[in-house]
């Protein structure tokens, strides 16, 4: 009963006409951490026989297609990213590493609309598995920091968790790369479609770059078909290849 006056009052803060969703995501779907092949946690989901990341290794996989296919190819020093998917924020909590690593000034903002729980968090081990005992309180810090605030969590990385559905989004040339890591089409055919790329296009700078760990043919087309330019580049393990999305 508890749980569910918390998610009522959740509804309140979004889109009426999308309240349907959470009912199915949280009631009908359970969750349960994982261990992938590369020693890294992930969260399972039993019924659509899903993970938040690649079994073939979440660490890997994250670096993989969001930081050497996204973060490493952006130029400037000062970036702003948007991350579809929030989740377990270990995107986040790489790219923060990697930005105090190399001086870089970002403000992420990640789009959740069903965030984890502190339980689930309690379980993750991305801070021992990335050997990253000095920024531990940062990931917690990350978790741990109010909704649709934007606040500093180190130095130059500043970050704005929304809890907000994909489809409510609705930016106008802001981002200059985008992590796109919803489910897979298999699961939510609807978070990969025209309509979606169109407003991640309208999102991003003219240059601005979305990168996915996806590599199916009607994303790709779903992609083109806004005006995105769409490299297929190598994908991570398991994986044989992922898209690189320009915008021209
Ligand atoms: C593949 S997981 C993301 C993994 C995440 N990037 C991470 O590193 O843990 C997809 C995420 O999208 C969220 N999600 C699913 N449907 C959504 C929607 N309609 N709007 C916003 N977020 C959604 C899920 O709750 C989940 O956290």
């Amino acid at each position: 009963m508890k749980e569910k006056n918390k998610l009522i009052k959740t509804h309140k803060k979004l889109n009426p006409l999308s309240i349907f969703v959470p009912e199915i995501y949280e009631f009908i779907l359970k969750r349960e951490i994982i261990i992938t092949a590369d020693g890294s946690t992930t969260i399972h989901m039993p019924d659509w026989n899903e993970q938040y990341h690649s079994k073939h290794g979440a660490i890997q996989e994250a670096y993989h297609v969001f930081i050497k296919n996204g973060l490493e190819t952006h130029a400037g020093a000062d970036l702003s990213i948007l991350e579809i998917g929030f989740g377990t924020g270990l995107n986040c909590f790489i790219t923060l590493l990697e930005a105090s690593k190399r001086d870089l000034k970002i403000d992420y903002v990640g789009v959740e609309a069903y965030p984890i729980q502190e339980d689930e968090i309690l379980q993750l081990n991305y801070v021992s598995e990335l050997e990253s005992r000095n920024f531990a309180h940062k990931f917690e810090e990350m978790h741990l920091l109010h909704w649709d605030e934007r606040q500093r969590v180190h130095e130059d990385f500043f970050l704005t968790k929304r809890q907000q559905f994909i489809n409510d989004i609705d930016d106008v040339n802001k981002f200059d790369l985008i992590y796109f890591d919803a489910f897979g089409a298999r699961v939510q055919p609807e978070l990969w479609t025209e309509n979606i790329f169109q407003k991640m296009y309208t999102s991003l700078k003219k240059n601005g770059v979305l990168v996915t760990y996806s590599a199916k043919g009607s994303v790709r087309r779903a992609m083109q078909a806004v005006g995105f330019t769409v490299t297929r580049l190598p994908g991570p393990p398991g994986k044989r290849e992922m898209l690189h999305a320009l915008k021209p």
